[in-house]
């Protein structure tokens, strides 16, 4: 059995917590950048989000993964170095790795390093042939230079969870340029993306009843206080998520009840009754404005799959438009697209 286990991740350099809290804090409206949600705990909480009945994008995406992986597999190329943006628990993965041959290579990049060596190992063992090499560092600031390994082999970046649209649309462009960089011209994209639907169900997705959303939110004041030292009152605090129309996301927001203050250090951060800490948007796209997007980015839009509703499409694009392959893309019923008429 080759590479029983996987190798140690690799680190790209740290990030800093305390300046970005710091800086966050500074700027009017307030806000924190959302990768500082997935410590340890926050992982956790995020996995528990995806099992709630309200959060449909995880089920949703994973039945279009189970219906197309073969199929997804066929057009990545199955010997591939498969590179996971945010891999977290990896949980769709074995869909697509499960239809790829032995000497594929899987490079899982995630920012929470327990969480990525764990489902490493578990994909590892599910997997014993395929070389596998974790990461441990911010997809969007990758080295380079340890993903031009494997020079021959087509490289694919595999972003699945719409973790794309916590990106503002222009970081979304500038995002998926780099994954264009890191694949070269012979790569490809595939990629989960949460489209535009009824403000109720968006809504509930993004408001838990168990209150795990909640908790994931909350977690950043409470890891705040641990890691910083940060002197707050995270009762003083209330989850804020709503559907913003105009702008086609979700907002997420730490709401204070009342009047207070944060100290950061030697700083004070004053907060009026009312007052937010932007923490996280999650943009919604129709399968047009994400290919649009994804076009200025230099992809070659190629097939697009989707579940019944219409509620989640899975991109598959190419970074050259000389690899356009023989697969158009039929427009089908209610703005959905399929690879093949069925
Ligand atoms: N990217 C996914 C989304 O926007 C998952 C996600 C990120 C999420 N942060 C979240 C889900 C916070 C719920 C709450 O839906």
């Amino acid at each position: 059995m080759r590479h029983a286990s996987p190798t140690p991740a690799a680190h790209a350099e740290e990030d800093d917590f305390l300046v970005s809290v710091r800086e966050g804090l500074r700027r009017h409206p307030k806000s924190i950048p959302p990768k500082y949600f997935y410590d340890a705990h926050g992982s956790r909480l995020f996995d528990l989000i995806c099992t709630t009945p309200e959060y449909y994008p995880t089920r949703t995406e994973t039945g279009i993964l189970e219906r197309h992986g073969a199929e997804m597999a066929e057009m990545i190329g199955k010997s591939c170095v498969l590179i996971e943006l945010g891999s977290g628990s990896a949980v769709k993965t074995p869909l697509l790795l499960r239809h790829l041959n032995d000497d594929a290579v899987y490079v899982p990049i995630d920012i929470c390093e327990p969480h990525l060596l764990h489902s490493t190992q578990r994909l590892q063992t599910m997997f014993p042939a395929l070389q596998m090499q974790p990461l441990c560092a911010d997809y969007h600031r990758l080295p380079t230079r340890v993903l031009k390994q494997h020079a021959k082999r087509r490289r694919v970046v595999f972003f699945p969870g719409s973790t794309i649209g916590n990106c503002t649309p222009a970081d979304a462009v500038e995002l998926l340029r780099h994954a264009a960089e890191v694949t070269g011209p012979s790569g490809a994209l595939l990629i989960g993306v949460d489209c535009k639907k009824s403000p109720e169900i968006l809504n509930a997705a993004y408001n838990d009843a168990a209150g795990h959303t909640a908790a994931f939110n909350l977690n950043l004041l409470t890891r705040m206080q641990r890691e910083l030292g940060a002197q707050l009152d995270a009762d003083g605090f209330a989850h804020h998520a709503f559907y913003n129309e105009g702008q086609g996301r979700i907002e997420m927001h730490l709401v204070s009840r009342s009047r207070q203050a944060v100290r950061l250090g030697k700083e004070t951060f004053a907060f009026d009754a009312g007052e937010t800490i932007h923490t996280e948007n999650s943009y919604k796209y129709t399968a047009q404005e994400f290919r649009q997007l994804a076009r200025a980015a230099g992809w070659q839009p190629e097939t697009v799959w989707s579940d019944g509703d219409g509620w989640f499409n899975v991109h598959y694009l190419s970074a050259h438009p000389a690899m356009k392959s023989h697969l158009s893309v039929l427009p089908a019923r209610r703005g959905r697209y399929s690879p093949v008429p069925s």
